[in-house]
């Protein structure tokens, strides 16, 4: 493992630049609550997302589209509230952004005013410049995500890689420089070929974090449920680090068991008066 020379109390976006600028890989993970928001913390985890993948992580749906603002702001305030170190991001959800640069700025402001986030992230490219630089001149560090965005899943036609072709690739590097010149700190690149995300890495002065996109870009980003294995599936690019769905079950039926046959609680587990 290469010890980190870039160490800040609290990691902010210029930090970003300066380990992209270093050689120094960036790990940002998703949270929901404060309890990751604790271990990701601890664990020295740069950035964490409250990503819009709570609507499939929490709240069941199929696709990101259903979640709404009202249902993130309360994630996104747990995260900020409990994380020291990291840079806590909140993305937001399909419908509050792609209106105007009102809307854009205005969602905005709750995430970063209710929600006490330190950026905001949404999808898109050169079609969302307005929205971004009316977020970035109002001073609210934005994060770009281009490639596979999944609030575009039905006009993809399912989940798909995207930037595949000598033409797809060009229009992505244009969208990630033109976020860039709007004044974007990163760009998350979600399943794109490793070989186009590393061109888009070479050619852009910010970072870019991948996920699904290659060992070449400065950053990477899983969800965390796919990295620690608590879902029963994930997708092929998401290494599991662990089967905490197991240890999980295991617990949980073990409790069951204990409880059932009376071992649980025990005479130390119960108050005598
Ligand atoms: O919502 C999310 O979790 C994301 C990541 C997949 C980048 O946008």
């Amino acid at each position: 493992m290469t010890e980190p020379t870039i160490t800040p109390k609290r990691v902010r976006v210029h930090h970003l630049k300066q380990m992209k600028d270093a050689g120094q890989r960036i790990t940002m993970l998703t949270a929901y609550d404060r309890f990751t928001a604790e271990i990701f913390d601890e664990a020295g985890v740069d950035v964490l997302l409250v990503g819009d993948s709570a609507a499939n992580n929490l709240y069941e749906h199929e696709t990101t589209l259903p979640v709404t603002v009202d249902e993130l702001i309360p994630l996104v305030r747990a995260v900020s509230r409990t994380a020291v170190r990291p840079l806590v991001i909140a993305d937001l959800p399909f419908g509050s952004y792609h209106g105007s640069p009102e809307q854009a700025l205005a969602t905005a402001t709750r995430f970063m005013k209710e929600g006490l986030a330190h950026g905001v992230k949404f999808e898109g490219g050169t079609a969302v410049v307005p929205q971004v630089r009316a977020l970035t001149s109002a001073g609210i560090p934005f994060l770009g995500h281009l490639g596979f965005t999944p609030q575009s899943e039905h006009q993809f036609g399912g989940k798909r890689v995207q930037g595949r072709g000598e033409q797809a690739a060009r229009h992505l590097v244009d969208d990630a420089v033109a976020l860039q010149e709007a004044g974007a700190f990163a760009v998350v690149l979600e399943m794109v070929p490793a070989p186009v995300a590393a061109e888009v890495t070479k050619i852009l002065e910010i970072p870019t974090i991948g996920i699904g996109a290659g060992p070449s870009c400065d950053g990477q980003v899983l969800v965390w449920t796919d990295m620690a294995g608590l879902t029963s599936w994930s997708p092929r690019f998401a290494r599991r680090f662990a089967d905490l769905r197991t240890e999980l079950l295991a617990a949980a039926r073990a409790y069951s068991d204990e409880v059932r046959s009376g071992a649980f609680p025990s005479p130390d587990e119960s108050f005598d008066h």
